[in-house]
């Protein structure tokens, strides 16, 4: 089977970074919390108006400028989201008309934060098929209209108006995740390569959806229930945030582990854990449960906070540009979500 080969990577966020400070102005929050319990200092959000498909365009135009591509050399694009554009059509169509591949099939795939473990599986099986020798795939999330705060003016500081008690009430009761989300996207370009051990050496995914209501968006089509009208905060994240939290410590290190063995590799030889940036305390429990130094698992969550798809490829971005990231690399990529779905992939980059 052809390998793969990450050929350019691009990253893009929206607008200015909020602070702990700022969201302390629409729900009952406070820096010292959130920086000890989750790691996060700043987060993006994207401008009202716009959606994941917007933020994706610039990451992809940065990550085809970094392969050297044309948008006409792409054979396929994957787009990783949780917060889509509209409920249909997905946000790679659009997407695609934007960047110029118009004809281009392109796949919207919904494994929330762990998503861009399975676009990998998913790209090494295409670029495996005659006709594909290169895809695009992104990460993009425009969480902001998802969040439980409602008055953009307060939160950007531009008016001396306060929340009223409702909306304060209704932010504070869901501050528990209100607090950890950030807008980015992530992208990346990737090749068929004929170079030995190169590309996907093993994959360990998961998912079990008998756990589906710990971490969930309840609104959608159910009959007599379009978008959850009638039911209170169902449009709105319901998270039990330390059930999650107590089941990516312990899947995480085991996945990892699975991974490795399936490759043939001990843990020790991996160069780098890029792990999604949901909370630094669950990265942290994942090194020392590993027994790897916090070296090994690169961070950006205090600038961008949780970006779900969107971690993933933005942080392989940093890593590419600021030289970490050095071809022949072995990388692990773990990630625990929504779903649930978890996993991790190796890859020799
Ligand atoms: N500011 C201030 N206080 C807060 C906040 C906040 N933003 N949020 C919660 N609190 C309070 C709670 O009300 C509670 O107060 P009480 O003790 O008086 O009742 C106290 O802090 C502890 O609350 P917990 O929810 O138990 O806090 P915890 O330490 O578990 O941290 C967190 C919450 C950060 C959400 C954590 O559980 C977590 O990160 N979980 C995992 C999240 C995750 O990985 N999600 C998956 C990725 S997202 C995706 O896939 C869509």
């Amino acid at each position: 089977m052809p390998g793969l080969t990450i050929a350019g990577t691009g990253r893009y966020l929206p607008g200015r970074a909020y602070t702990n400070h700022d969201l302390a102005r629409v729900l009952d929050t406070n820096d010292e919390w959130i920086r000890q319990r989750t790691g996060i200092v700043q987060r993006h959000y994207c401008p009202e108006g716009q959606g994941a498909a917007d933020l994706a365009l610039p990451a992809c135009r940065e990550a085809l400028a970094s392969a050297g591509v044309e948008p006409s050399g792409i054979d396929y694009i994957l787009f990783n989201t949780m917060t889509p554009d509209h409920l249909f059509p997905g946000s790679g169509t659009l997407l695609g008309a934007r960047l110029g591949c118009v004809g281009v099939p392109a796949l919207d795939l919904r494994a929330q934060c762990a998503a861009m473990l399975y676009s990998f599986q998913v790209a090494e099986a295409l670029l495996a098929t005659a006709s594909i020798r290169r895809i695009l795939i992104v990460g993009a999330e425009a969480h902001a209209a998802l969040m439980p705060w409602l008055d953009r003016e307060i939160l950007d500081g531009t008016t001396q108006r306060k929340p009223s008690p409702e909306a304060w009430e209704l932010a504070s009761r869901h501050r528990g995740w209100g607090v950890i989300f950030g807008d980015g996207a992530g992208a990346i370009v990737v090749e068929r390569s004929d170079a030995r051990g190169s590309g996907v050496l093993a994959v360990d995914l998961h998912s079990d959806g008998s756990e589906a209501s710990q971490l969930c968006v309840p609104a959608g089509f159910r009959v007599g229930r379009y978008l959850g009208a009638g039911e209170p905060d169902s449009t709105l994240i319901h998270m039990q945030g330390r059930e999650v939290f107590k089941q990516a410590v312990v899947r995480l290190p085991r996945s990892v582990e699975a991974v490795c063995e399936a490759a043939g590799v001990r843990v020790g030889d991996v160069d780098w854990f890029v792990a999604h940036q949901a909370n630094q305390r669950i990265n942290d429990a994942v090194c020392e449960r590993l027994g790897i130094g916090p070296e090994r698992m690169p961070s950006n969550i205090d600038r961008f906070g949780n970006t779900s798809a969107a971690t993933i490829p933005i942080l392989l971005d940093e890593m590419r540009r600021d030289g970490r990231l050095k071809t022949g690399q072995l990388v692990c990529l773990l990630a625990f979500g929504a779903g649930f779905h978890w996993g991790s992939v190796l890859v020799r980059v």
